[in-house]
């Protein structure tokens, strides 16, 4: 990577520690980027590594430090409110941007930018984590085995517990219901609905529909029409999601309760300590399937979700310098189905035994 320089902004949430460590493990040396210059100081002190203090706010400011840059990884979300301004920077300064997003809205708009970013010559991609890189790969995968696909369904399943600025995105993003992909157009479900049991490598599941990414990038990736994407709950709260969906669908809408809510978990949730990051797995089912009935379906057993982002991050990272890609691009897109079997500790199946 000699040469190429890149800053992690929002570098001291709980998702860009694990970012900058995993970077510093393989051998780069980013500039940690926040807002706060309070909190970047011990953690620059502690990994030994150049800070810089940016409000996304200050556009100007934001647009001439990012223009020192090869390349902007932006860990701070909710996405929805950090993105844009980002984006904008990164355009202005000639500079790669990669989030790791998980949110449709957000996918949805930085798709826009794809001339410019072509005519930049940069690479603008979204979803550089758990949520959508091993998805978009194997969205790919069984959408090349298919003639003609138009049905598409992903579904994960986690062991690990979230982190609060994950929490904190989902509370955001839950007064806008569910969502679907129907005939190239996202559409709106009825919350908790359509449980159903999948079988994943482990053991089998009850999922319900949710609004992963690919509900945004497998279309960009596969050109699919009609995409669902599933997630697992435990048993009992799937059949207690039926009434609690829409009760808490209503009341998020409410500005000061969301925003209640979302002060709260910062004190109480810390996110995967490292022995779970360590050893939680993940599981994730595609199927992809045309209108004579054919199909092909795929399983994927990888990393736990935060470990599986902080090391797939830095690996785009790696191969939009060493491939230069240009244009919005979903990671499959830009690096084949198979780029998520470079994860360690990641297995693909084509097949699964019969319980
Ligand atoms: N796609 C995936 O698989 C995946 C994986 C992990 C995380 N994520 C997403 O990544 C985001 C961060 O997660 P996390 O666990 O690291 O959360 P976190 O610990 O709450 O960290 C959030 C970071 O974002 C910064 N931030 C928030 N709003 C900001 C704003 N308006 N301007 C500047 N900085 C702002 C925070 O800075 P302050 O402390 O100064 O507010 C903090 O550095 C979440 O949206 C989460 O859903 C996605």
């Amino acid at each position: 990577m000699t040469g190429k320089t890149w800053i992690i902004y929002g570098a001291y949430g709980y998702t860009g520690v694990l970012v900058a460590d995993e970077a510093l493990r393989r051998g780069h040396t980013p500039v940690l980027a926040g807002r706060s210059a309070d909190k970047l100081v011990p953690l620059a002190e502690r990994l030994g590594l150049d800070h810089v203090a940016i409000d996304l706010e200050d556009e100007d400011d934001l647009a001439k430090t990012v223009a020192g840059f090869d390349l902007v990884f932006h860990a701070a979300g909710p996405f929805i409110h950090t993105s844009a301004p980002m984006v904008r920077a990164c355009l202005k300064g000639d500079t790669n941007y990669v989030d790791i997003t998980g949110e449709v809205a957000v996918f949805e708009q930085n798709l826009s930018y794809d001339q410019q970013a072509r005519q930049k010559g940069i690479a603008v991609m979204s979803g550089v984590g758990f949520d959508v890189i091993p998805s978009d790969c194997m969205a790919k995968y069984v959408a090349d085995r298919v003639v003609d696909p138009t049905q598409l369904e992903l579904a994960i399943a986690s062991t690990g517990i979230p982190s609060a600025g994950t929490i904190k995105t989902v509370l955001e993003h839950i007064p806008k219901g569910i969502l679907v992909r129907r005939n190239g157009r996202l559409v709106r479900y009825p919350p908790g609905k359509e449980a159903r049991r999948i079988r994943f490598v482990d053991r089998e599941r009850t999922v319900l529909p949710a609004s992963w990414g690919d509900l945004a990038t497998a279309y960009r990736t596969t050109g699919i029409p009609n995409i669902t994407t599933f997630m697992a709950f435990p048993e009992r709260a799937a059949s207690f999601m039926r009434w609690v969906a829409p009760l808490s669908q209503n009341l998020l809408a409410i500005g000061p309760i969301r925003r209640l809510l979302q002060k709260s978990i910062e004190k109480i949730v810390h996110g995967p300590d490292e022995h779970t990051r360590q050893t939680a797995r993940s599981y994730l089912w595609a199927r992809a399937a045309n209108e004579k009935g054919d199909e092909c379906q795929v399983w994927l057993e990888t990393l736990e979700g935060y470990h599986f982002t902080a090391v797939a991050g830095v690996r785009c990272v790696e191969r939009i310098f060493a491939e230069r890609p240009q244009g919005v691009l979903t990671p499959a897109v830009a690096f084949g189905a198979d780029f998520v079997l470079e994860i360690p500790g990641t297995k693909r199946y084509d097949q699964l035994n019969t319980l």
